[in-house]
């Protein structure tokens, strides 16, 4: 089975595009290398010993996306590319919404002419906004706070509709938590341009020594340390619930959303204090102001995944750190774009 990877380069994408050469699955990656490096990709080929090709493109573009299918015999898709930048999308909601929704709708149109049903898309858990029920199950309710938040919401809307009008169409929704670490061989990782947003790759550039401290994005949450606190899955794990929901897709039609956390809600504190233990390293941190936007807590109810895509999170936060620090010390210039 050959699968067409978007975004295949990036940091989701690249450590999936491992996970499925060594399960035996062909890849091919379309990227438009804005976010990613081509190296990463030659490093999985390193790390696997299989080819995985990397056409550098535009998923958006329907012209594009047709040549690759007609270079290619692609039986599935996993739909990595966008913009993913939370408070960018806030200051370019255009470029969010016609970069990612005109992905979504170039792939529906493209795939069927190539008799390519199975599409897995790459959500996240922002579609749920400011929820407060938690732990976070697939039919809470949804609304979004951010444009970017908006184009995931909206492309998960078109690839319902499309697949209700479609019956032949099986797409499954991945709304990830919050994706950190990276493969065990330190080869590939994450490789954030600039000064990182994310937690955990801003904790690494602090260990590394290109980063003074660590702001933590204040303590009066209603938490247990006031900190804010999120489930934090491997990116590992991330990419086996990508292989899991190609399997679950083969044998189902229409459109299923799954949750990919852990059921597990760290602190910002406790990611600190387990990233200093398990690397025997300091990070000096200091409280400042809330960031807009942020909420108190966001986990996930794993148990659908558990069920339908018979997946479940197995690495654990120490694994995590550990796995993290070994490709920012490693690679302390990431891949060097
Ligand atoms: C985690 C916690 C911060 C940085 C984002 C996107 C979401 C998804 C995952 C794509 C929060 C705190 C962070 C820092 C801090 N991405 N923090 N100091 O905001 O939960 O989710 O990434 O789908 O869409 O919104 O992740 O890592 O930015 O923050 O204190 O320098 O760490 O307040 O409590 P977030 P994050």
């Amino acid at each position: 089975m050959r699968v067409l990877l978007t975004g295949g380069a990036g940091y989701i994408g690249s450590h999936t595009a491992l996970c499925l050469l060594n399960a035996g699955y062909e890849v091919v990656a379309l990227d438009n290398l804005s976010n990613a490096s081509p190296e990463a990709l030659r490093r999985v080929e390193e790390l696997t010993g299989k080819k995985a090709p990397l056409i550098v493109g535009d998923c958006a573009d329907e012209k594009t996306l047709t040549a690759v299918f007609e270079e290619y015999k692609i039986d599935a898709v996993i739909h990595f590319a966008g913009l993913k930048a939370v408070g960018e999308s806030v200051r370019k909601p255009l470029d969010y919404y016609q970069n990612n929704l005109d992905a979504t709708m170039a792939l529906c149109r493209v795939m069927p002419k190539f008799n390519c049903s199975i599409l897995v898309f790459s959500s996240s858990a922002t579609v749920y906004g400011t929820y407060p029920e938690m732990p976070l199950r697939e039919d809470c309710p949804t609304g979004c706070t951010n444009p970017y938040g908006w184009t995931k919401w909206i492309s998960e809307r078109i690839l319902t509709d499309v697949a209700a009008a479609d019956e032949t169409r099986s797409f499954v929704l991945l709304r990830y938590f919050n994706p950190i670490g990276a493969h065990e061989s330190g080869r590939i990782g994450e490789d954030p341009t600039g000064i990182p947003n994310n937690l955990m790759p801003y904790i690494c550039q602090v260990a590394s020594g290109k980063l003074d401290h660590l702001n933590v994005f204040g303590d009066d949450y209603p938490t247990r340390d006031g900190t804010g606190e999120r489930d934090y899955i491997h990116v590992m794990d991330l990419a086996e619930g990508h292989l899991a929901a190609l399997k679950y897709a083969e044998s189902h039609h229409g459109a299923e959303v799954f949750n990919l956390g852990t059921g597990e809600a760290y602190s910002v504190l406790d990611i600190v204090h387990a990233f200093e233990k398990a690397n025997d390293l300091t990070i000096p941190y200091q409280v400042t102001p809330r960031r807009p936007g942020d909420i108190a807590v966001c986990y996930a109810d794993p148990e659908k995944a558990a069920n339908g895509l018979k997946w479940r999170a197995k690495r654990d936060l120490t694994t995590m750190c550990r796995d993290a620090w070994n490709w920012q010390k490693n690679n302390p210039k990431g891949y060097e774009k």
